[in-house]
């Protein structure tokens, strides 16, 4: 606690440009960057999200819950979902995960493919539907051979093409856990969470934002990205997105 609050303290005082602070106990903290938990505890916000309290313990939503104060891991889902961003602080919270171009991007249109033969037997192919599995995820579609989800070698999140197991060398296809009424969690590189990196400007309302899962070597060269959640929203069993995604 007297580190928290030491921290807290610290913070108030380096930085000219902090809203008014506020007490937590003893401690001034600055409400845009922790939250007072009992007038006592204080957790930081990260990715929008003011972290809870479970005895004394931080810990996100996102994957955790807290029962009797002790801390346990949210149940894997174990339906077809999708996932929206989640970050209060970003004009694209609450926007759409999007396959298009075997790339996810944030708020961008999602892309797929229908073909003639099958015509109406095709699912609506306008939403990006996804499945998780033991650390592995892919999209939810009919094709066969399905579309698995990776962190390329940049780790931006892409898929497989259609009827092609191809990988690009160097890309990460585990460590992906998604949680019921948590969110989709990049366990790979210790925990990093995700990014969110606006359009180029050049882009002129461009092809939304792209999706980067940060990790230690990663995370300094993303300065104009805000860090965000990945909220799943879990759809009925068996629902399948598109033919394929394009
Ligand atoms: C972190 O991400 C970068 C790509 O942005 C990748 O080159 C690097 O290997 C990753 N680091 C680790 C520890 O996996």
């Amino acid at each position: 606690m007297a580190r928290l609050a030491l921290a807290a303290a610290i913070l108030g005082l380096g930085n000219g440009v902090l809203g008014a602070l506020q007490s937590c106990g003893q401690a001034q903290y600055d409400p845009s960057q922790y939250v007072c938990w009992d007038n006592q505890f204080l957790c930081p916000v990260t990715s929008g999200e003011g972290l809870s309290n479970c005895a004394g313990a931080c810990y996100s939503k996102f994957m955790y819950t807290c029962t009797n104060n002790v801390l346990a891991l949210l149940p894997p889902v174990d339906t077809p979902f999708t996932l929206t961003v989640d970050n209060p602080n970003i004009p694209i919270h609450g926007k759409p995960v999007t396959a298009a171009g075997q790339h996810w991007l944030l708020n961008g249109q999602t892309s797929s493919y229908c073909p003639s033969q099958v015509g109406s037997a095709c699912p609506p192919g306008d939403t990006t539907v996804i499945g998780a599995n033991g650390g592995s995820a892919g999209m939810s579609v009919m094709v066969p051979g399905g579309q698995q989800v990776y962190l390329d070698p940049y780790w931006n999140v892409g898929y497989t093409q259609a009827h092609s197991a191809y990988i690009p060398p160097g890309s990460v296809t585990t460590g992906l856990a998604a949680y019921q009424g948590g969110g989709f969690i990049n366990l790979n590189g210790n925990g990093w969470g995700w990014a969110a990196c606006p359009p180029r400007a050049s882009g002129g309302g461009g092809p939304g934002w792209n999706l980067v899962a940060k990790n230690a070597t990663n995370a300094d060269g993303l300065g104009e990205c805000v860090g965000v959640n990945l909220k799943v929203n879990s759809l009925p069993s068996g629902t399948v997105g598109a033919w394929q995604y394009t």
